[in-house]
């Protein structure tokens, strides 16, 4: 990369500002002479390293050892390294759901980067919501930034088998009814799932951001796949510690790279990847971070007709490990190049083209090529109809073929403490052919969006043999999720969406070829129920949940906090 020369550095205004006098002379010594510093440390590229390291958040416990090789890099390169710890959140131990925390979290790193003397930052990420959570941040401050992800735990391996976190758990309920498991054979597979630090093994959704991450090159090639505790996971932290201190001196900012083609390129190689539905309130919040034009429909126009490659659970087989043996994203950003804008400039200063052009792939078995695809159409559907005018989701890949085209009675929930005491009641009306119905799990409703719009089959659809029903909801679905589930209904039912007005019984028509979902009711008994309908008191009355309820956007749009949406343009 070329330096950009005379370019003053950001962290100067603090430590040597225009006209000198005294408050140089208050940062230098408030900050860091107390540390014992060479006067010469104050004129060297200041790089934070934003750590979501934290023991609340199980998949991130080992990025503090990793920000010691980050360090190494930087100051190998001549930078002065400095690292900072911001709120972290564990997918699976936060409550109510780590969604509702995610622009919370995105505000500490905006804050915590933008207001400090720092002229570049590396994001060190793991759990789901830590990835979009530190980019949308970094985005609003928009100086240099590279992401360096945490990496996948080893493989679950449990009696000869690989097991997917999360993708595992979804098939305990049918395992135990079959007698398959015993309530011991589920501790023994407790323990053999989770076998290294690192976050879930599958292509869930920290998987899926890590690859979303590299896709829109803001790692350096070949990091998404690295699992945790790999030592090349080390060697590329090192290496990224030097890239950021280049980007400084070339003034290579996010802004650079997040262009509207790199967004693009995130959208296809996500639906080759099988990749998260959680991906698209992710990317659309970073999108409006950065001020660049991207719309649901983005999602279904270049995503839906993309091949599927990679053969990892949930859409299939296997897991990130042999992902990265196989040769990780480089080769799919290289078997997909004639769908990518190649030309786009990534953190080490080349553009992806020139990055992945060599990548090869060592096992067809887990990567396919795209003339002989796992599937010939992945990505995501946006489904538009009356019940949900905003739009809706679904991931054909993770669905049944033959429910895609589907019309059912509504057997309706009306929310997760009436699904959770309804469901197994024998006397409840349902069958497989049912289209089971559950509002109030929007960003509104819950609040903050939680991942439970696979709903669990009826017990008494299950000892028949049938895995999969029709489900829909206002919520999201874990990465690591799979069934016919219609999710991120929009408007959500709790602001006044049709959604809310669907009684039991009323016929469901999901139409997924033609991007249609209906409710067979007319404009006038819809307006009849509307004017009847009183909205669900919201619990969050104080706070940062009051605050959110107050100002979060809608699922087609990210789901970001109204204010947060643009760019700070402070530097
Ligand atoms: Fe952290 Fe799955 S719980 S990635
Ligand atoms: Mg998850």
């Amino acid at each position: 990369m070329k330096d950009k020369e005379h370019k003053k550095l950001r962290s100067q205004e603090w430590f040597a500002p225009s006209g000198g006098g005294k408050g140089g002379f208050v940062h230098r010594k408030a900050w860091r002479k107390n540390q014992g510093l060479p006067a010469d440390t104050y004129g060297k590229p200041v790089i934070g390293i934003c750590n979501t390291w934290s023991e609340l958040s199980p998949c991130n416990t080992h990025l503090r050892d990793l920000a010691e090789s980050v360090k190494r890099g930087v100051l190998e390169a001549d930078g002065y390294p400095l690292e900072f710890p911001i709120m972290s959140t564990g997918e699976s131990i936060i409550k109510p759901t780590a969604m509702l925390f995610r622009n919370l979290m995105s505000m500490d790193a905006e804050e915590s980067i933008g207001s400090n003397p720092l002229d570049g930052v590396v994001l060190l990420t793991g759990c789901d919501k830590t990835t979009p959570a530190t980019i949308m941040g970094a985005a609003s401050v928009d100086i240099p930034t590279i992401v360096v992800p945490g990496g996948a735990m080893l493989n679950g391996r449990f009696r000869g088998k690989n097991i997917g976190n999360g993708t595992y758990v979804w098939k305990l309920k049918e395992k135990i009814n079959s007698g398959e498991l015993t309530e011991d054979d589920l501790k023994d597979a407790e323990v053999c799932s989770a076998r290294s630090e690192g976050h879930c093994t599958t292509m869930g959704t920290a998987s899926s951001m890590a690859c979303m991450a590299e896709a829109l090159g803001l790692t350096l090639p070949g990091a998404a796949a690295i699992p945790a505790v790999d030592a090349r996971k080390k060697v590329m932290a090192q290496l990224s510690g030097r890239q950021i201190v280049d980007m400084v001196k070339a003034d290579l900012k996010m802004s650079n790279i997040l262009t509207r083609k790199a967004f693009e390129n995130a959208i296809i190689i996500n639906a080759a990847i099988g990749g998260s539905t959680n991906f698209i309130v992710h990317l659309q919040a970073i999108a409006g971070r950065m001020g660049v034009e991207l719309n649901l429909q983005d999602f279904d126009d270049l995503g839906s007709k993309i091949p599927l490659l990679v053969n990892l659970m949930p859409s299939g087989k296997y897991l990130m490990e042999e992902f990265y043996d196989a040769g990780g994203l480089p080769v799919v950003l290289n078997y997909m190049k004639e769908h990518l804008h190649n030309d786009v400039i990534t953190v080490n200063g080349k553009t992806l083209g020139e990055n992945n052009a060599n990548a090869i792939c060592f096992r067809e078995d887990v990567i396919y090529k795209p003339s002989e695809p796992l599937q010939k159409e992945a990505g995501i559907a946006v489904l538009k109809g009356n019940l949900c005018k905003n739009g809706a989701v679904i991931k054909p890949s993770a669905a049944t073929e033959s429910l895609l085209v589907h019309t059912g009675k509504a057997v309706v929930f009306e929310n997760m403490n009436d699904f959770r005491n309804k469901i197994d009641d024998p006397d409840l009306d349902i069958d497989e052919n049912s289209v089971m119905v559950l509002k109030n799990v929007g960003p509104v409703g819950f609040p903050g969006m939680p991942e439970v719009g696979n709903l669990d089959l009826p017990k008494k659809v299950l000892e028949k043999g049938f895995k999969d029903m029709v489900r829909i909801s206002d919520g999201r679905m874990s990465g690591t999720a799979f069934g016919t589930v219609v999710l991120h209904v929009s408007p959500e039912s709790a602001v006044g969406g049709n959604l809310a007005l669907v009684e039991n019984g009323d016929l469901i028509i999901l139409d997924v070829p033609n991007r249609k979902l209906n409710v067979d009711i007319s404009d006038e008994e819809l307006q009849r129920r509307r004017e009847k309908w009183v909205a669900p008191e919201s619990k969050a009355k104080r706070g940062y949940p009051n605050l959110y309820v107050n100002t979060v956007e809608q699922a087609h749009l990210g789901v970001d906090l109204d204010f947060l949406v643009g760019n700070s343009k402070d530097n």
